[in-house]
C-alpha cells in the first residue's frame, strides 16, 4: 500500500504549487490521476517505460491495451511521431485542445510498453487548464488510460478515482466534476481514410465537415481471434456489476417492459436499477432510479452516465435496465458505451 496524497484545485485557475508537486511526482516515475474535460486520467512518464508497467498495475490492466499520450503543445507532436499528415493538422486546427484523439506512427522516443508494443502511438491534447498544466510541468508527454480499474465505469469525480486508486498511486488532484463525462473520440489517421475507433463529444460528422472527406466508423467489436484495431475494444469495458439490458423503442412500450421486468426481477430477490430520463422517472418504482436527464438533452445524460452506473454498483445493485437515448451528436456516445455496459444486451420493443 501507498500513502495517496490528495490534492484539491479549482480546475479554472489551478494553483502552482499541487502542479509542480504532481510534475516532479511523475517526472520521477510516479503516478498522478488528474482531471480532464472528459474523464479522470491516471498520468505517468509515457517516454518511461517503468512508468507505463507501473501504469497498467494500478488499473490491473493488460498490458496489450496501448495508453493516450497526452501533450500540451502542438510542437510537442514532432518527438512522438514519424509523420503529422495533413488531416491531424487540420484536426487539431478545429478540435485542440480538446476531446479528439489521434492514432499516428509512432516515433521511437515511444516506448513499446505505453503503446503496447504497437508502431503506432494515440495522442491528444486535453482542454483543461489543470491538465495542460500539469502536462507541462510533468516534462511533456503525459501517458493516461482512464482512471479506473479495468472493466469498471471511468471516473467523472475524483471520489470516483478514490474508490479504485487509494493506496495505489502517489497523488489525486481534484479538479472536480469533469465536464463532458465520456472518453474522447478517437480517430485512426495511419490508413487511407480516417476511421473512428471511439465515438465520443467530437462525431463523425464533425470530423467529415472539417476534412471534407468521409470517415468510417468502426462499430464492430472484432470477433475473437481477430486482432482488434482500438485493442481497448475487445475487453467489456465500463461494466457495472449489475447484468444490464438497455431497452429500446416507442416511449410507451419501453416503460411498459421496464416496469414488468423491474416487478419480475424484484420479486425474486434481485436488487433492481433503472436509468431513465426526466420525463420518464415517474413511471418507476425499483430499488435505484436514476435520471440521466432529459431525454432530449444527450450532453446531460452523457455527464451522468458513469456516475449513475458507480451509484448502482456501490448499492449492490444485480439487475439494470435502461432506457435506450437518442442517437444523435454525443448521443451516438452514449448509445456506445451503454451497449458496451450491457455487454451489447438489447431488447428491441413495440
Ligand atoms: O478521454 C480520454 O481519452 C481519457 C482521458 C483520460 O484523456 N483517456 C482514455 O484512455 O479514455 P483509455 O486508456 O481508457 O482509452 C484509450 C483507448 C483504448 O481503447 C486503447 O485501446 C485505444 O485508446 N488506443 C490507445 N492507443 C492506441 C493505438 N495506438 N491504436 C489504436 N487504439 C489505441
Ligand atoms: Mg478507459
Amino acid at each position: 500500500m501507498k500513502k495517496t496524497i490528495f490534492a484539491a484545485l479549482d480546475g479554472n485557475n489551478p494553483d502552482r504549487n499541487i502542479i509542480e508537486e504532481a510534475g516532479v511526482i511523475i517526472k520521477n516515475g510516479g503516478l498522478v490521476a488528474f482531471p480532464t474535460e472528459t474523464v479522470y486520467g491516471l498520468g505517468g512518464d509515457a517516454l518511461q517505460s517503468a512508468s507505463s508497467r507501473k501504469i497498467y498495475a494500478a488499473k490491473g490492466r493488460p498490458s496489450d491495451n496501448p495508453l493516450i499520450v497526452h501533450i500540451c503543445r502542438w510542437e510537442d507532436m514532432e518527438r512522438i511521431v514519424v509523420r503529422i499528415p495533413a488531416a491531424a493538422v487540420k484536426l487539431a486546427d478545429a478540435f485542440w485542445p480538446g476531446p479528439l484523439t489521434m492514432i499516428l506512427e509512432k516515433s521511437d522516443a515511444v516506448p513499446a510498453e505505453t503503446t503496447g508494443g504497437l508502431s503506432t502511438v494515440a495522442v491528444r491534447m486535453p482542454a483543461h487548464p489543470a491538465a495542460l498544466a500539469l502536462i507541462a510541468a510533468a516534462g511533456g508527454y503525459v501517458a493516461a488510460p482512464s482512471a479506473n480499474t479495468s472493466g469498471r465505469p471511468s471516473p467523472t469525480r475524483a471520489e470516483h478515482v478514490r474508490e479504485d486508486m487509494d493506496g495505489r498511486i502517489d497523488m489525486i488532484v481534484d479538479g472536480g466534476g469533469t465536464e463532458i463525462g465520456l472518453e474522447s473520440t478517437i480517430v485512426d489517421l495511419t490508413g487511407n481514410v480516417p476511421v473512428i475507433l471511439r465515438p465520443g463529444f467530437i462525431t463523425k460528422e464533425m470530423i467529415e465537415e472539417t476534412l471534407q472527406t468521409a470517415v468510417e466508423a468502426d462499430r464492430s467489436l472484432p470477433a475473437a481471434g481477430q486482432a482488434p484495431k482500438a485493442p481497448g475494444m475487445k475487453y467489456r469495458h465500463y461494466a457495472p456489476r449489475g447484468e444490464m439490458t438497455v431497452v429500446s423503442g416507442n416511449r410507451e412500450a419501453v416503460t411498459r417492459t421496464i416496469v414488468r421486468l423491474a416487478a419480475e426481477k424484484r420479486r425474486v430477490g434481485e436488487k433492481v436499477g433503472i436509468i431513465c430520463t426526466d420525463e420518464t422517472r415517474s413511471f418507476y418504482d425499483a430499488d435505484c432510479v436514476a435520471s440521466a436527464g432529459g431525454g432530449t438533452d444527450a450532453e446531460t445524460v452523457a455527464r451522468h452516465l458513469y456516475e449513475i452506473l458507480r451509484s448502482f454498483d456501490s448499492r449492490q445493485v444485480t439487475c439494470i435496465y435502461s432506457e435506450a437515448f437518442s442517437g444523435e451528436g454525443i448521443g451516438q456516445a452514449v448509445m456506445n458505451r451503454l451497449l458496451k455496459a450491457a455487454g451489447h444486451h438489447i431488447l428491441e420493443v413495440s
